[in-house]
C-alpha cells in the first residue's frame, strides 16, 4: 500500500515489518537496523547478497554517535557541514549493530536523511533505520513512490509517499584512513564539496565483484536493456537500423524514443531525472539504449559512474 499516513509505517515498523521510505536521494527499504531479523528481511525481498552491507539512518548526529565510537574529528565536520544530506559517513561501529546490517563489517555507514516525512519517522523511532534503496538488487534505483511500488508493492506492507526525490542519485559515502577522507561511492554530495571542508580526498570506487568492494559491483544501477554509452551521433551510426532509445544530456536528437536529461545543462537536473528516464526507456519498445556522458566535474562524476556502471551489464 502506498501512502503518507506516519502513525502506520511507524507502527509497522516497530512491528518489525518493513516499509519504504523516501529520502532526498533515493527511495529506501527500510527496517529496525537493531533487529537482525528485520535486517534479513530487507536481504531476502531486495534478492541482495548478504556481503553487500546496508546504510543505517538515524535522526541527526547525536543519534549517530549512539551507533558509532571514536569518529574523527573530520567525520563530525563533515556532518556538521552536510547533514542532514546526500552523505554517508563509514565509522567504526558499536556491538549492539548487528553484523548482517555491515556484512561482518566493523565500520557502519551511517546517515541523515533530508527528507521532511523520514525526518519525522525518525524522530518517533526508538531505533535507527537500516535502508538500502528500495529496488531489487543491481537495478536502478527508485525515485519515486510508484517505481518502489511497481518493483516491491506486494512484497512490502507500505510505501510512504514522499513524492519525487529532490536529488536523485544516492548518497556520497565518505570513510577515513587515518586523517584522509577516503570517497567510495560518489554521490549527491560532490568531490568538490567534500574537499572544501577535508582537504584533498583518495577516491576508491570499486569496481569488481570483490565482496570487500561492498555494493560497487562494476555492473550496478542497470536496466534491463542493454546501454551503450559514448557519443550519441557515432552510436546512431554503429546502431543503425536497430530499435534505439537515447538517454541525452542537453541536446535533443529529435528521435521518437529519448530522454533529455537537462536541456538547461543543469547537473543537478539531470541527476534528478536519471533514474527516471532509465527507468522510462526501459519500458519504450527498444533493444538498445544509446547514452551519452555529462561533463565530469561536480554531480556531472556520479552521474557518469550510474552510467559507466549501467553499461556495463
Ligand atoms: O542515498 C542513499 O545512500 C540511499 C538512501 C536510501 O539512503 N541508500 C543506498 O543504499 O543507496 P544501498 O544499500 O543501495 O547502497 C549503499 C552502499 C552499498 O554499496 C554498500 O556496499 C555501501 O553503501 N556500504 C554500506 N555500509 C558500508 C560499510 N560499512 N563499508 C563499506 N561500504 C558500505
Ligand atoms: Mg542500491
Amino acid at each position: 500500500m502506498v501512502g503518507n499516513n506516519l502513525e502506520q509505517a511507524q507502527h509497522l515498523l516497530e512491528q518489525g515489518e518493513l516499509v519504504a521510505i523516501p529520502t532526498e536521494t533515493v527511495y529506501g527499504l527500510a527496517g529496525n537496523a537493531l533487529n537482525a531479523a528485520a535486517v534479513a528481511r530487507i536481504f531476502e525481498v531486495k534478492n541482495r547478497p548478504e556481503f553487500d552491507p546496508l546504510i543505517v539512518h538515524v535522526a541527526s548526529w547525536q543519534h549517530a554517535l549512539h551507533y558509532v565510537q571514536n569518529p574523527p574529528p573530520l567525520a563530525e565536520a563533515l556532518a556538521k557541514k552536510f547533514w542532514p544530506g546526500p552523505l554517508t559517513l563509514l565509522l567504526p561501529k558499536q556491538d549492539h549493530i548487528p553484523h548482517l546490517v555491515t556484512a561482518g563489517l566493523d565500520t557502519v555507514g551511517v546517515r541523515c536523511p533530508d527528507h521532511a516525512l523520514t525526518q519525522a519517522l525518525l524522530q518517533r523511532l526508538k531505533f535507527p533505520l537500516a535502508a538500502p534503496s528500495a529496488n531489487p538488487f543491481k537495478y536502478v534505483s527508485p525515485t519515486r513512490a510508484a517505481h518502489v511500488n511497481d518493483q516491491l508493492g506486494d512484497r512490502i506492507p507500505y510505501i510512504l509517499d514522499g513524492g519525487p526525490c529532490a536529488v536523485g542519485i544516492e548518497s556520497t559515502i565518505v570513510g577515513f584512513d587515518g586523517h584522509t577522507a577516503v570517497v567510495y561511492r560518489m554521490g549527491g554530495i560532490s568531490v568538490e564539496e567534500i574537499e572544501a571542508v577535508a582537504g584533498t580526498v583518495q577516491t576508491r570506487l570499486h569496481s569488481t565483484s570483490n565482496p570487500k568492494a561492498p555494493g560497487q559491483l562494476l555492473s550496478h544501477y542497470a536496466p534491463r536493456k542493454k546501454v551503450v554509452l559514448g557519443d550519441i551521433p557515432h552510436l546512431l551510426h554503429d546502431f543503425e537500423g536497430r530499435r534505439i532509445g537515447l538517454l541525452c544530456w542537453q541536446h535533443d536528437y529529435n528521435l521518437p524514443r529519448q530522454q533529455v536529461l537537462s536541456p538547461s545543462g543543469s547537473l543537478a537536473e539531470a541527476a534528478q531525472h536519471l533514474f527516471e528516464a532509465l527507468r522510462a526507456l526501459d519500458k519504450m519498445p527498444i533493444d538498445i539504449i544509446l547514452a551519452e556522458p555529462v561533463p565530469d566535474t561536480g554531480l556531472g562524476r556520479a552521474i557518469n559512474d550510474r552510467l559507466r556502471r549501467a553499461a556495463a551489464s
